[in-house]
């Protein structure tokens, strides 16, 4: 059942081009309108929105702070990203114009749940990002977009996050449409660009091999940090968080500009730094930021591990290891950022003898608060 592998979580991270093909599939007419699953908000609310909050827990997290970035550049919209355990007791500021958009693979989650139900008692409206058909979630929803991911059977979640920010780019450029911010001709393009990233992903997970290789090398660190900025901040922080649970390491992300503000302190000889680069094409600024704390972490005595865009050679002489990915908008880029981590993660963790799928004091849905 687990189809060749040694564990699910490797099958379920193979699956990621398909499961972001299965969810790009059929959400497109003609004319460029992106079609969701149960709208039971009609044009005119979704004109009315006046402010968003993305809620969620854990990676279905991280993929919110992906979407802030996307959304409010899209949208013009202002959107905030909130934990769901944090949201519901700080009596957050809603109403008919905010819209809620409530992230969870499981459907199950209490915590996300809670804060859905308060949010609806605030009479905002509520539009869930779900890959479970009929689960709690969406069924307490004002409008569903189901990611089309599949069973994800280990407790790391690995396709759930691509498709839910496959997800969330799909809504935020839905919004920007009915709106009339965007025109289908723009929509259609950036679309495109969704459409391309499952042969992206499979030529990704054709060169992954090196990280395994890596993986190796690194297992018996005693700290692991990551470092990125825009879209590639909320990856370092998946990145650690892959790592914690399932390789039992400490880890930690951070946005790189804050490295002189505190963490930078914690490097030491050899430590690990992941840097996460962002394209050098279009947001050159952002992208030489970057580089230059890589050479902050790296005077310090960083093993640096670089993931960079295909043809980006000005971080070779940075980077202790370098991993690269195919070439992809900023915006878009955690689809591909993020695989190598995964991998990572999963592959330190059978090398230090852990349960990849099982990992200990986790549940695949946590249904307590
Ligand atoms: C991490 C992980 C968890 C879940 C979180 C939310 O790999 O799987 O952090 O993302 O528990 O779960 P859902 O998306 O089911 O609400």
């Amino acid at each position: 059942e687990k189809g060749g592998y040694d564990w699910f979580m490797l099958k379920e991270i193979e699956e990621q081009p398909q499961a972001v093909a299965d969810t790009l599939l059929g959400r497109l007419t003609d004319s460029g309108e992106i079609m969701l699953d149960e709208v039971r908000l009609s044009d005119q609310d979704l004109r009315d929105v006046d402010k968003i909050f993305i809620v969620a827990c854990g990676t279905a997290y991280h993929s919110g702070l992906v979407a802030k970035y996307a959304i409010e550049h899209w949208t013009r919209i202002p959107c905030e990203v909130e934990l769901a355990s944090e949201f519901r007791y700080r009596d957050p500021v809603l109403d008919r114009s905010t819209l809620i958009v409530v992230i969870s693979q499981s459907g199950e989650t209490m915590d996300t749940l809670m804060a859905l139900r308060h949010a609806k008692e605030q009479k905002a409206r509520v539009l869930a990002i779900c890959n479970t058909n009929g689960s709690t979630i969406p069924r307490e929803s004002d409008a569903v977009l189901y990611t089309h991911g599949g069973p994800e059977i280990a407790v790391a979640s690995t396709k759930a996050f691509l498709t839910q920010l496959v997800a969330c780019y799909l809504i935020g450029l839905h919004l920007a449409q009915v709106r009339g911010i965007k025109f289908a001709d723009e929509v259609a393009a950036v679309v495109d660009q969704l459409h391309q990233m499952p042969g992206k992903l499979r030529e990704l997970l054709s060169r992954i091999e090196p990280v395994r290789e890596l993986a190796r090398q690194i297992k018996s660190e005693p700290t692991v940090l990551f470092i990125g900025r825009h879209v590639g901040y909320p990856v370092a922080l998946e990145g650690a968080l892959k790592l914690k649970e399932l390789a039992y390491m400490h880890a930690e992300g951070f946005a790189a500009g804050e490295l002189k503000h505190g963490p930078i302190a914690l490097i030491d000889k050899g430590t690990p730094v992941i840097c996460i680069v962002p394209s050098p094409v279009g947001r050159g600024v952002l992208h030489d930021k970057v580089v230059s704390n890589i050479q902050e972490v790296r005077a310090r005595g960083a093993r640096t591990i670089v993931i960079a865009e295909e043809g980006d050679e000005s971080v070779v002489r940075y980077a202790d290891d370098l991993i690269y990915v195919p070439r992809t908008p900023t915006l878009l880029a955690p689809l591909v950022t993020t695989v190598p981590l995964q991998v990572l993660a999963a592959e330190i963790a059978a090398a230090r003898g852990h349960d990849v799928d099982q990992p200990r004091n986790l549940a695949k849905s946590v249904t307590v608060e």
